[in-house]
């Protein structure tokens, strides 16, 4: 296991209504003046928006709003929240909806204290500083309520990039199973894809001996194959809601993820697909995931063949460990499939012809020399063949 530093001091706050806890939260937090930063609708449609402005309301908290977060959210309502913060003198963000929303509020909560522009630290540099951020989650995907990321697209170059600090780990997050139980079944599916991703982007590392991260991702993948079927099947099911939330923030807070190297070069590769066609990121990482895995698997064949036995209940091939890990990775796929994700590009809505236009952003778009890496490290011709088995 590799040496590590993890801090992680998000306060959880979980059940039926804890939304009506907002207030207190961002009163205990040190927030005098709040920005209440949301999506295209749905929380305001719910009745959310109006049930958290009233627990800040009783706390005697100002607020201003500003919605209108798409799915993959865009630089320019940053600039935007940004402008606003620094008018009204801001001074703590609370980011009602999902992963979007939360990313464009950490985005502006670091944007608002910095004199430099805020791509900056989507461009490499590091977040140090940040106004306090606040969430109430209404998806189960992103894992944004439990991490130091944001992933921002810059409309100037459609250039989809992530950012990363402590200072942006939100302070509080109320998570509400019941809040998801509106979404349509796309979404919920394109959550448990991601949740997933999240996971296998840790489970493929190159350290050696990291069998209690191991356990904990395959726990995690066993609960999200166990009820993924049960809410796409029942929408309504609160029980299997509530598991669902709480895997998502563990795969992604990086409990299960330190002391071990990561890969995320699958969801680099997606990115592009979703910078360019502004697909849901779960959606494209369904597509995304069996075609990287297939053609990096040999590098590291018994891992895959690991996962394969231990979370999908293939019976090894000693013999032939290659058969084995395949079988897993079809496995993986046929699950994506049946809970409503896209198998292939058509699917998704991709075309083959642009595959020259995703490996050039991707290898050398914003600074990028050529190359990704994580895993493995994929050049030019390594990510246009990764694309091509996708179509
Ligand atoms: O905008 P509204 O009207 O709220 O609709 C949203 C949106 O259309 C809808 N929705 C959310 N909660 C709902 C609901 N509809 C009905 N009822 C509810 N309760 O769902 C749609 C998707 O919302 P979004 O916030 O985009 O979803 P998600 O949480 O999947 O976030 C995706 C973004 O997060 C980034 C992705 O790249 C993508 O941009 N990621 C962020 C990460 C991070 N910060 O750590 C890591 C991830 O790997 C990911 O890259
Ligand atoms: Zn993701």
């Amino acid at each position: 296991m590799d040496n590590f530093m993890f801090y992680s001091p998000t306060c959880f706050v979980f059940g039926k209504d804890a939304e009506n806890q907002a207030g207190a939260l961002v009163r205990r937090f040190g927030g005098t003046r709040v920005l209440i930063h949301y999506g295209g609708g749905s929380a305001v449609r719910s009745g959310l928006i109006d049930r958290v402005q009233a627990s800040l309301k009783a706390e005697g908290l100002p607020c201003f709003l500003l919605g209108g977060v798409k799915p993959n959210p865009r630089s320019g309502l940053v600039y935007e929240g940004i402008n606003l913060c620094r008018k009204e003198k801001i001074d703590f963000i609370l980011a009602v909806g999902g992963g979007s929303s939360i990313d464009s509020a950490k985005a502006i909560a670091a944007g608002t204290v910095y004199d430099g522009d805020f791509w900056d630290f989507y461009s490499g540099k590091r977040i140090e500083e940040a106004l306090p951020v606040g969430t109430v989650l209404t998806i189960a995907a992103a894992g944004s309520e439990g991490s130091p990321d944001s992933v921002i697209t810059r409309e100037d170059g459609m250039f989809k990039r992530g950012a990363s600090g402590d200072a942006i780990r939100p302070k509080f997050s109320i998570l509400n199973p019941a809040l998801t139980q509106t979404l349509p079944a796309f979404q919920t599916a394109a959550g448990i894809t991601d949740i997933m991703a999240h996971l296998y982007e840790r489970y493929l590392t190159n350290t050696k001996e990291v069998e209690v991260t191991d356990r904990l991702i395959e726990a995690l993948l066993l609960t999200m194959i166990h009820e993924g079927p049960r809410v796409i099947a029942n929408p309504d099911n609160y029980e299997a809601r509530a598991n669902i939330m709480w895997a998502g923030m563990m795969a992604h807070n990086n409990s299960c993820g330190v002391g071990r190297s990561q890969d995320w070069n699958s969801h680099n590769i997606e990115h592009e697909l979703s910078a360019l066609y502004d697909c849901a990121h779960g959606a494209g990482l369904a597509v995304t995931l069996p075609a990287v895995f297939a053609y990096v698997m040999k590098h590291d064949v018994m891992r895959f063949a690991q996962v394969a036995v231990r979370v999908w209940g293939c019976q090894m091939d000693f013999a032939n460990p290659e058969a084995t890990a395949r079988e897993g990775i079809k496995k993986l796929q046929q699950f994506f499939i049946s809970i409503g994700m896209p198998r292939n590009f058509a699917e998704l809505g991709a075309k083959e012809e642009d595959i020259p236009a995703l490996v050039k952003s991707l290898c050398w778009g914003d600074g990028r020399q050529g190359s990704i890496s994580g895993f493995v490290t994929l050049n030019e011709d390594d990510c246009a063949k990764i694309y091509q088995l996708m179509v």
